[in-house]
């Protein structure tokens, strides 16, 4: 698996556009930002800018972690749709980042809030853990989720894990550590909940690992099954599961239609 969040950036990059040739997306994963030290520096250009709102909002944190994930976050989510913009919009003007307003909706779900066509359609989802923070944008509904290890996921393990998912993991990645195991399948399940969440977020235990896919040493492929299925398909959902340092980052694209339509 790879070591360094850069290299972890173009291997997402790459491999997605193998894993699901029918989309369209663009990744973001950077070190979290101290507000402090964003609020004091003089833009330049290039510089990711918050509009009025969103320097509102992040004036209303007080936690330290919260204020540096959550402008994080909000500097990945402008990172990856103006790079969507620039690879798969070329034809049109780059918009300044601060017209690319973030929003999230009273579940929590974060949104692209613009003026601009080509982007009031696109999904969006962002994470954020430890020192990083990773955002997704695609045109279709999609999820992202990035965790740092924790001695708390044994503890805690028979909430995502069932005996058989537990089985699969081992089977198919024996060279990783449980804990790491453990927290790709956490990751993955996140990720998809993200995803599919938009009327409601489907359970831990409700996202069955069906099959895992170590199609390198850089990443595996994890097929999460719907159970129960839901209304609308997909039931199956593929994940692209990998790590770095000691963290793991799950990505998932759905065949679901625009999630913002
Ligand atoms: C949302 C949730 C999956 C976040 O996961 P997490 O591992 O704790 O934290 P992460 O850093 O990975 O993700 C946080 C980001 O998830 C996004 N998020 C929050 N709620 C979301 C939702 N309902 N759907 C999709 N994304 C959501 C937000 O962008 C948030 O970051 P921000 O507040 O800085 O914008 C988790 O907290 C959860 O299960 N909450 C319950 C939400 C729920 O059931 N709501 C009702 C749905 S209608």
């Amino acid at each position: 698996m790879p070591k360094s969040p850069a290299a972890t950036l173009l291997l997402l990059e790459k491999t997605l556009a193998v894993v699901f040739p029918e989309h369209l997306a663009s990744l973001s994963l950077t070190a979290v930002v101290s507000p402090e030290a964003y609020l004091t520096q003089t833009p330049a250009a290039g510089t990711i800018t918050l509009a009025d709102p969103e320097l509102a909002t992040l004036a209303s944190y007080t936690l330290p972690k919260r204020r540096a994930q959550w402008l994080t976050g909000r500097i990945c989510a402008k990172q990856a749709t103006s790079e969507y913009l620039r690879r798969f919009v070329p034809q049109l003007p780059l918009p300044e980042s601060r017209d690319i307003m973030i929003r999230n909706l009273p579940s929590g779900r974060p949104e692209i809030d613009s003026p601009l066509a080509a982007v009031r359609g696109l999904d969006l989802s962002i994470s954020h853990s430890g020192g990083y923070a990773a955002a997704l944008v695609s045109s279709s509904a999609c999820g992202i989720d990035i965790q740092e290890d924790s001695e708390t996921l044994p503890r805690i393990s028979n909430r995502f894990c069932q005996a058989h998912e537990a089985e699969i993991l081992q089977r198919h990645l024996p060279d990783h550590h449980p804990i790491p195991r453990l927290n790709l399948l956490w990751t993955a399940k996140e990720a998809a909940r993200k995803a599919v969440g938009r009327e409601k977020m489907p359970g831990f235990l409700e996202l069955v690992l069906h099959r895992c896919e170590p199609t390198s040493d850089q990443y595996a492929m994890l097929v999460l099954r719907q159970d129960p299925c839901p209304p609308q398909p997909p039931r199956d959902l593929i994940i692209l599961a990998t790590r770095f340092a000691h963290f793991s980052l799950s990505v998932v694209l759905t065949n679901g239609g625009n999630a913002h339509a």
